[in-house]
């Protein structure tokens, strides 16, 4: 259904007509000022536009790692920190991966684009592999640790099988590293979003090149876009990285792993381009994602539709070879009939009904503002299946007290966390001034605030707070803190200085406290 033919009245019949689960948002929250009003009163400091983390009541938050700081003998934090997973060692340590989204070159070395420039901008996106250790009641980066490592933008990273991509094996670097996920193999997949922003893209039927804008890499390093694009698997124990191509290339913003009844692996993921698609992929097998079938959803009528030659032969007309279908996914899922979204950003899984919740952060050109989440419910609750149920979970927008949804995590109790991301540009002007800066949310799924958003945090002027992932034991949120002071002209007069009050960084924390507890702790 069409977001803008969706009245409030329909809504709440959409929404009320779902099955009985967190889904159920309750229809007081919604209709009603009182308990917004409630919300306000509990957290009334929020939403806020300080320069600062501002936090509910009863919460606190420890600076982890910064932009800049040292991981190793020779590395050091990269640059907008964005997606965060953990790999549990024991109840004390963990093995986290962030991903580093892009460069901002005016924090770097400026916009010239010198090699020496683009080589220190190389060297802060990828991600960072890096051991923590939980002592005094504080987690910590093991500085140093043999684990700590960086898989940057000048990092050597074959493509899966030896596959052949314009003449390589291997692609240089990986880039645009915004959401992510975790195999069941305990191996972290970082995905490539905005790939043109550092190297264009090229179309496959208009046969035509789209440069990068200012701040791209091609001038000195001439790699073809179809590079990029992809999900990249990472071993943190034998450092082993690879690009997988079977899961397509487009702006992926996640990969999140689920299973299909008979335990092969299922990736969703979407492609954060306004009028673009999401995907599923299933592997062939239970224990590697080399091969499997991509699909793409066509929401209007509940079906996957495979892009793949042999499955779906109208591809024959347009591409010669299937590397040549999952390397320009979009244009194949165009061909298919897949439906467009509204910037389809993070997916995640219900913990309890194993129902995929989709944000879907706005759409401005078709006059969505504000976003939406969608939620897909598997035929027969299998991620194997090939039909499915879909339907709006959540409307953003002044309503609901959120705007924009991006990425989202849910706790072990089936509380759904979100955050938001309005534009720098966007933020505090008339159409988002009530909602301050950009910020993290819960919605409960049982107690007196069942099915209200709540806000939990308001981030730094400019930034976005990205990645939530909760401790093993879930008594703490690690959290990005991206791009703050994004918007700033001169380092002279930054618009943010947090966390220092020095030059902005971006930097992961860590919130913990009662509040956080009364959600995850039940
Ligand atoms: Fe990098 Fe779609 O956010
Ligand atoms: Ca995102
Ligand atoms: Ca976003």
């Amino acid at each position: 259904m069409n977001k803008e033919h969706l009245s409030r009245r329909n809504l709440l019949k959409f929404i009320g007509g779902s099955s009985v689960t967190l889904s159920t948002l309750s229809p007081i929250s919604l209709m009603t000022g009182c308990e917004t009003i409630k919300n306000k009163k509990k957290n009334s400091h929020l939403p806020s536009f300080k320069d600062d983390v501002v936090l509910a009541d009863e919460l606190s938050y420890d600076l982890l790692i910064s932009w800049g700081d040292p991981i190793n003998q020779s590395e050091v934090f990269g640059f907008n920190n964005d997606h965060i997973n953990l790999i549990p060692l024991n109840d004390k340590e963990v093995i986290m991966w962030v991903n580093h989204e892009y460069h901002h070159p005016l924090f770097v070395g400026g916009w010239e684009r010198t090699k020496e420039n683009i080589d220190m901008e190389r060297a802060l996106v990828g991600g960072s592999i890096l051991k923590l250790k939980k002592a005094a009641n504080n987690w910590q980066v093991v500085l140093n640790d043999p684990m700590n490592k960086g898989v940057r933008g000048d990092t050597k990273i074959p493509f899966h099988n030896d596959i052949k991509i314009k003449g390589s094996k291997n692609a240089i670097g990986t880039i645009a590293n915004c959401s992510g996920g975790k195999t069941p193999w305990n191996t972290f997949l970082t995905c490539e979003e905005n790939y043109h922003l550092f190297y264009g893209d090229y179309h496959y039927q208009t046969k035509s090149f789209t440069p990068p804008k200012n701040g791209g890499w091609n001038s000195i390093y001439p790699h073809p876009p179809e590079h990029y694009g992809w999900v990249v698997e990472v071993n943190p124990f034998n450092d082993e990285t690879k690009k997988l191509i079977s899961l397509g290339r487009f702006a992926h913003e996640s990969a999140t792993c689920h299973k299909t009844k008979d335990g092969r692996v299922v990736v969703y993921s979407g492609d954060d381009k306004e009028d673009e698609f999401i995907y599923k992929f299933i592997s062939k097998t239970n224990d590697s994602l080399d091969e499997g079938v991509l699909y793409c959803a066509d929401t209007i009528n509940g079906r996957w539709l495979p892009l793949d030659l042999e499955l779906s032969p109208e591809l024959k007309k347009v591409f010669d070879s299937q590397l040549d279908v999952v390397t320009y996914a979009r244009e194949s899922a165009k061909i298919l009939g897949a439906t467009p979204q509204n910037r389809p950003e993070d997916i995640e899984i219900h913990p309890k009904t194993g129902e995929i919740f989709v944000a879907l952060t706005n759409n401005k050109k078709k006059g969505d503002f504000h976003g939406s989440i969608l939620k897909i419910q598997e035929n027969n609750n299998d991620p194997g299946s090939l039909t499915f149920e879909s339907e709006t979970f959540l409307l953003g927008g002044l309503e609901s007290n959120i705007s924009c949804p991006d990425n989202m995590a849910f706790d072990q109790n089936a509380n759904l966390w979100i955050t938001t991301d309005i534009s720098g540009k966007a933020l505090g002007t008339a159409k988002y001034k009530k909602f301050g800066n950009n910020g993290l949310f819960v919605i409960p799924s049982s107690g007196e605030h069942q099915g209200e958003v709540i806000q939990v945090a308001s981030a730094p002027i400019d930034a976005e707070f990205t990645g939530p992932c909760f401790s093993p034991d879930q008594k703490e949120l690690f959290l990005s803190v991206q791009h703050p002071g994004e918007m700033t002209k001169d380092l002279k007069s930054p618009t943010s200085t947090w966390p220092n009050r020095e030059i902005p960084k971006p930097s992961v924390i860590v919130i913990k406290g009662k509040y956080l507890e009364s959600f995850t702790q039940r």
